[in-house]
């Protein structure tokens, strides 16, 4: 364990644990965007600045990614933390202006309006939705490409992924919505910020309702090594 003070509390932490984790453990607030337990950790939004003192030198660092070390002191909300803080979701806000959880927490962050010129995005490239894809699915059907202005979430050359198995676990993961599914009587529609696919859902023997991608199941199926019939019936339906 190490012992460290976030905001003048004094605490106690696991080695090698962030600082959000540990300020969050503790409901110390920090703003974030890009942070999700289910993922790694990977530094996109910013938004987590706190200001650490470390051996008498004084640095502004991402939370999410700077692990806690003994007698590390932290602020989450010094002045120089909010005008950073506030710079970069005016920036979010140009970017994203008419993304509803973009505004809430411009908002709440004090922001009302933005001095950056405006732009037309939903995607704020925070990456959870490839995370997600990648360390939980185990699927990498979607990247972020390019670079600069021209960096958005694709599928490999903008083609529909045939890695994709249609689980929608990119539009649960993201911060801002910008990703959207819909089951529609025996399909599945995935729209991406570039792209959209569809998916044929798999019928219950027994009821009837359409419940999964079939292309999920099948993967479910051949990684956890199943028997070809294990998703005859959806959960409702089965024993
Ligand atoms: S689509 Fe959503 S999860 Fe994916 S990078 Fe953009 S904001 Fe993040
Ligand atoms: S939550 Fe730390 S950089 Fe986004």
């Amino acid at each position: 364990m190490v012992r460290l003070t976030i905001d003048e509390r004094e605490l106690q932490a696991e080695e090698g644990a962030t600082i959000f984790s540990v300020a969050r453990d503790n409901n110390i607030y920090i703003p974030a965007l890009c942070s999700n337990e289910a993922v790694a950790p990977y530094g996109a939004c910013r938004l987590c600045l706190v200001e650490i003192s470390s051996n008498g030198r004084r640095k502004l660092v991402a939370s999410c990614l700077y692990p806690v070390e003994e007698g590390l002191v932290v602020k989450t909300n010094s002045e120089r933390i909010v005008n950073n803080r506030r710079m970069i979701m005016e920036l979010l806000l140009a970017r994203c202006p008419n993304n509803k959880t973009i505004q809430d927490l411009a908002r709440q962050l004090g922001i009302g309006e933005t001095s950056f010129k405006l732009e037309d995005n939903q995607c704020i490239l925070c990456a959870l939705c490839v995370r997600a894809c990648q360390e939980v699915v185990d699927v990498n059907a979607i990247s972020l490409v390019n670079r600069g202005i021209n960096r958005e979430v694709a599928a490999p050359f903008y083609e529909p992924s045939d890695a994709c198995i249609g689980c929608g676990s990119c539009a649960y993961i993201c911060p801002v919505d910008a990703i959207n599914f819909e089951d529609i009587g025996d399909t599945r529609y995935i729209k991406w910020p570039t792209s959209s696919m569809e998916f044929k859902l798999k019928k219950c023997k027994t009821c009837g309702n359409y419940w999964a991608p079939e292309k999920q199941l099948d993967y479910i199926i051949k990684k956890s090594n199943l028997a070809p019939n294990a998703f005859d019936n959806c959960p409702d339906c089965r024993d």
